[in-house]
């Protein structure tokens, strides 16, 4: 599919999230649509950004209530493209496609201040929306759906959590460090955040020496108190090699009870397996955050389908990563072997 907007696929989602959006607006108009505005906007490093979006109203209201893990579908149809000469090479052949369907995105963070909600998307040009949304800028207007989806769910009883995040996936642990600190200040949380190569971590930079030595390595973590580890599978920075051995390792050495503890991952499926592997072998319970390709976001369009275990042994159903995940048990999830 080269062209969006000359595939009947195309078009037959953009006639379900038409309808999914009418659904919406008649029952559930606590998910927007919402008019944003972008109040703040910066270029991390390469192609990672961080979009700040303000809502005030009623989408203010919706995402102040926002849970870690959860995500907006944002209509990014409207934004220019950025000008040729600024657009990566790997990415000149799909940059012109048209967009039909809006793109979801989790948070790193949201932050309520009197009537205002503020949200904070950590994200990777990486496609013809993405291009687009680098050239919002302060003031302009983003229609967002949300906030949607269930997310990672916080048992107060854990004595250590362990985030454990791979490229992009860094982006909704990092909201879940800053809630898991303020709401449950007796959990000692741990960060794991991996990479294939430095270039692809998506952090502006690694703390010093000195707080590296402590065991604050990124400061996205550090501000909320959280020690964390970078690993690069290609050994460019931090553990050299995979982020779910780095945490592997450091699991080995921890002396907390499994049932005492609690893993969180978010990243590509294959990392998400292998942590999943390593919860069960420990016995330790286990959230991952799924990706799908998403049509419509709200458990219209049946695009989203993600394997499950059905109570019955040998049986599996199909649940959606929109409205039943992102956020799934690992024990839950039938992973691609
Ligand atoms: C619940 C959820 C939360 C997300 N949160 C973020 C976020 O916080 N920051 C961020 O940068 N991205 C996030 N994403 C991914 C983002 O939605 C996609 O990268 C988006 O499609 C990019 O749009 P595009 O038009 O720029 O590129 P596209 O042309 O849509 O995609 C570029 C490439 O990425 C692949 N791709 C796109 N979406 C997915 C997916 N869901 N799973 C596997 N491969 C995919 C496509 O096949 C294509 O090869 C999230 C996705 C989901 C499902
Ligand atoms: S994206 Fe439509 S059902 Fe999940």
């Amino acid at each position: 599919m080269t062209d969006e907007a000359f595939s009947v696929h195309s078009v037959l989602r953009m006639s379900i999230e038409q309808e999914a959006i009418k659904t919406q607006t008649h029952s559930r108009s606590d998910k927007g649509p919402f008019d944003a505005i972008v109040c703040a906007h910066k270029q991390i490093r390469g192609y990672f950004y961080k979009l700040g979006l303000e809502f005030t109203d009623t989408g203010a209201k919706a995402f102040s209530q926002t849970e870690p893990g959860q995500f907006a579908q944002l209509d990014l149809s409207k934004a220019a493209l950025p000008k040729t000469e600024k657009i990566p090479e790997d990415l000149v052949d799909t940059a012109h496609r048209k967009i039909l369907l809006r793109r979801p995105f989790s948070f790193c963070d949201v932050a309520v201040e009197g009537n205002k909600t503020t949200v904070e998307i950590l994200y990777r040009a990486v496609g013809p929306a993405t291009l687009r949304m680098t050239t919002l800028a302060k003031g302009d207007s983003v229609s967002v759906i949300g906030p949607l989806g269930n997310g990672f769910s916080v048992p107060a009883d854990k004595k250590t959590a362990l985030l454990v995040a791979g490229g992009m996936g860094a982006g909704p642990l990092i909201y879940l460090a800053k809630a898991l600190t303020t709401n449950c200040p007796r959990t000692e949380v741990f960060a794991f955040a991996g990479a294939k190569t430095k270039a692809e971590l998506p952090f502006k930079k690694q703390m010093d020496e000195i707080s590296q030595q402590v065991g604050f390595s990124l400061h996205e973590f550090a501000k909320y108190g959280v020690e964390s580890q970078v690993a690069t599978d290609d050994g460019s920075t931090g553990f050299a090699g995979p982020v779910t051995e780095c945490s592997s390792d450091w699991l080995k050495q921890c002396r907390v009870a499994a049932g005492d503890m609690i893993i969180y991952a978010c990243g590509p499926e294959p990392m998400l397996a292998k942590v999943a592997e390593i919860a069960r072998d420990r016995k330790i319970d286990c959230q991952v955050s799924m990706e799908r390709m998403m049509a419509c976001g709200i458990g219209v369009c049946q695009s989203c389908a993600v394997e499950c275990k059905a109570a019955e042994a040998g049986e599996t159903i199909y649940k959606l990563c929109c409205k039943d995940g992102p956020v799934f048990d690992s024990k839950e999830v039938v992973f691609d072997s």
